[in-house]
């Protein structure tokens, strides 16, 4: 070790110039590098006022960090982030419509509803009031499943869960406790997308998940005759909801009825599925998990770290039995495969993340082709902030 002190100095643009000093925290470094490099602050890239499910999971991220590390910095860049997004009457800008019926915007609720307890200003309420509007007035299928958005005719999808029934949750445990109208509509969110969407044994390459989403009136080009579901076990989508369960089952109060076990119910049967689904040398996930190995398909970062992410958080709060501490084996795996290959130091000090793909939409035929076929960008705030969320899970541990 006394011997790489001299060689690193040798590399002297390690440590030299305005380079941020390697925090020894994952969790740290990696919403530093995102800070640095202006990333999920409620602006579009061209700068322009952007309400983005991404940047309030990113948000999410943050205000676990600060509670973990003290840094008031993140507490600042919530704030400026959603300042960017309301107006100081409440009004939410940024490209948000209500009229839309999107559930995607929605996903900034959470950070609304934070900056309401943590400084009482009446605009973040009147901000979260309008996503909780929104809610009353979404289309929905027969079964009462929220459409997806409103040009997404009767279509369920798991993103939607993460996206709208999250914020959902913290509200109604907010403002609205004893609503069991709305604690049991929470509660077949998650248990409707569930029923349509869970592979049944029997079926080719059966992994016991969930496929991305369904269209209750079976006309969308994807939809499975018989039942209506898309063709494609898609990582992120999971993903998404996977942390839907963790943290609506760490905010469900007392009152809020069948919510809780409903959720542990179905997280004790994807659980062990998920583990079996991984793949056996690296220990991460495929994009396509219904199709490993297939030309095209490639490990993918932000979906394999909404696993660890959740899996750990789920063992940890008793949520999972890990007896034999396999959950946490498979999950340390994952997380050193993700470390080693898609963290990327970077000469200034930060680091770039890899290997997320862009998107996912069943907007188009949702089948094996679609999916690898969208484009992986280095630093995709969905990935990178899982990272975020999985190391400090990690670093818990
Ligand atoms: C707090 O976070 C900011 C933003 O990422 C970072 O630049 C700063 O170094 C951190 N401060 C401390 C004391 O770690
Ligand atoms: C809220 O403020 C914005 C920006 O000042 C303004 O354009 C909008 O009309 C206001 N909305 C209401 C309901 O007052
Ligand atoms: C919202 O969308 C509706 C329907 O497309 C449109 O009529 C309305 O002008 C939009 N409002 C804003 C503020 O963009
Ligand atoms: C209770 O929740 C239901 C379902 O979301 C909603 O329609 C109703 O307005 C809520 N009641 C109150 C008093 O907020
Ligand atoms: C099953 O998985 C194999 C291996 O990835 C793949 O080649 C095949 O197309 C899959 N079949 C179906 C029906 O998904
Ligand atoms: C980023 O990940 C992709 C997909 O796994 C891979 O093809 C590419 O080589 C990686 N880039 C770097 C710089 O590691
Ligand atoms: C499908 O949805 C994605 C993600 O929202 C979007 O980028 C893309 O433009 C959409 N494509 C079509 C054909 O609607």
């Amino acid at each position: 070790m006394l011997f790489s002190v001299p060689l690193l100095l040798g590399f002297g643009f390690v440590l030299t110039g305005a380079a941020l000093a390697r925090p020894s925290s994952y969790a740290v470094w990696g919403a530093d590098s995102a800070i640095a490099r202006g990333q999920g602050n409620g602006l579009s890239s061209a700068g322009a006022p952007s309400v983005s499910y991404e940047h309030g999971e990113f948000q999410y991220a943050l205000r676990h960090l600060l509670d973990r590390t003290g840094n008031q910095t993140y507490f600042d860049y919530i704030l400026a982030g959603a300042n960017n997004i309301v107006f100081d009457n409440g009004t939410v800008h940024g490209g948000y419509n209500v009229t839309d019926f999107v559930l995607d915007p929605v996903r900034t609720g959470p950070t609304f509803l934070y900056l309401y307890r943590k400084t009482g200003q009446a605009k973040w309420k009147k901000a979260a009031d309008i996503f909780r509007g929104q809610l009353n007035s979404q289309p929905r299928t027969g079964q009462g499943q929220f459409w997806h958005k409103l040009i997404y005719f009767n279509q369920g999808w798991l993103d939607g869960i993460y996206m709208g029934d999250v914020f959902y949750a913290e509200y109604t445990s907010m403002f609205d406790t004893h609503n069991t109208t709305a604690w049991a509509d929470i509660t077949a969110q998650f248990q409707l997308i569930y029923d349509n969407t869970r592979q049944i044994p029997g079926v080719a390459n059966y992994t016991g998940l969930l496929y991305h989403g369904y269209d209750w009136s079976h006309t969308a080009v994807w939809a499975s005759p018989d039942r209506g579901h898309s063709p494609e076990v898609w990582d992120r989508a999971l993903g998404w909801y996977m942390m839907a369960l963790v943290d609506t089952a760490e905010l469900a109060p007392p009152t809020s009825g069948a919510l809780k076990p409903t959720i542990l119910t179905i997280l004790n049967d994807l659980a062990p599925n998920l583990r079996a689904a991984a793949d056996p040398v690296s220990g991460v996930w495929w994009l396509v998990i219904t199709q490993p190995g297939r030309a095209g398909n490639y490990f993918e970062s932000s979906g394999s770290m909404m696993f660890v992410y959740a899996i750990l958080k789920a063992v940890r709060l008793g949520y999972l039995k890990d007896r034999d501490g396999s959950y946490v084996r498979a999950m340390k795996k994952a997380y050193a495969y993700a470390t080693a290959t898609w963290v990327l130091p970077q000469t200034d000090g930060t680091f770039a993340w890899n290997a997320t793909v862009n998107v996912g939409s069943l907007n188009l035929s949702g089948d094996y082709n679609y999916y690898i076929s969208q484009f992986i960008a280095l630093n995709d705030l969905k990935g990178l902030s899982a990272f975020i969320l999985a190391s400090m899970e990690i670093e818990m541990l």
